[in-house]
């Protein structure tokens, strides 16, 4: 934080311990620690949070990127799509999985959605800052956006309602409608798994990402669709928090 405050990186901040933080600087700090010590997230204060490699700017209004979010990016990379796909982002928020999509991928046509405005005026600053084609929508999960899709990615909310007191006093800064996934947590989920099979194209594929204990539910629910589950993939902790859905 005393990094960003005095917009060093951190390795020359340490190197170089005999420097004397500017009273300037030293105001900023302080006033970060208080706000931080109250709960604000670090990435709020700082306005903006590494994801893949780059720096992606956050605002209250956007999720704070996670790093569990970096293995949809590593899952939809090792996807066999073409090398001119279609891709759609859904619930895009900061921009994070699209712009990261678009610059590991520059030939795939990324598009990205969201219902809140403001989350896609902090996409749009990301998609300008790093310089990708990024084309955003507003609009009600695939609704804004023409298919047929190669690739569709979607971190949607995914925390059950009741459980969202009980979070952590950071988390509960993230906006309520990048958190809400209703009762068990799936019902944005379950909309969009609806939809897959009008939106992808045949052997199209989705990635998702979805919260601890709910692959079953989800490998189901995709079943009955009629997609196939391709992969299911395990983070660092374990949990089951990527799957891979196949249209026949
Ligand atoms: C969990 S956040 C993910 C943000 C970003 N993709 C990421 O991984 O950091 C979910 C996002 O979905 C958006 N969202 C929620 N309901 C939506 C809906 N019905 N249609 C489109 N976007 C929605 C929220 O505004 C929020 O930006």
């Amino acid at each position: 934080m005393l990094a960003a405050a005095w917009g060093v990186d951190e390795v020359t901040l340490r190197l170089h311990p005999e420097r004397k933080v500017p009273s300037e600087v030293e105001t900023i700090y302080r006033s970060w620690l208080e706000r931080r010590a109250a709960g604000e997230p670090a990435h709020h204060l700082k306005g903006s949070c590494p994801f893949w490699g780059r720096e992606f700017l956050v605002t209250p209004e956007v999720l704070v990127p996670r790093p569990e979010t970096e293995l949809l990016v590593q899952t939809a990379l090792e996807l066999a799509v073409s090398a001119t796909a279609r891709v759609l982002d859904v619930g895009t928020g900061s921009g994070c999985i699209a712009v990261s999509l678009a610059a590991e991928r520059p030939r795939w046509r990324v598009c990205a959605v969201d219902r809140s405005q403001a989350a896609l005026s902090v996409a749009h600053r990301n998609v300008e800052r790093h310089g990708v084609e990024v084309e955003l929508f507003l609009g009600d999960l695939a609704s804004a956006a023409a298919p047929p899709w190669d690739l569709v990615v979607a971190n949607l909310p995914y925390i059950p309602s009741g459980d969202l007191g009980k979070l952590p006093v950071e988390v509960q800064r993230d906006p309520p409608a990048a958190l809400d996934g209703g009762a068990d947590g799936l019902d944005l989920v379950r909309a969009l798994l609806a939809d897959l099979p009008r939106l992808l194209r045949v052997c199209g594929g989705a990635v998702l990402e979805i919260g601890e204990n709910q692959v079953d539910a989800v490998a189901t629910a995709a079943v009955e669709t009629g997609l196939a589950v391709a992969r299911r993939v395990r983070d660092t902790g374990g949990c089951e928090r990527v799957v891979v859905l196949q249209q026949r």
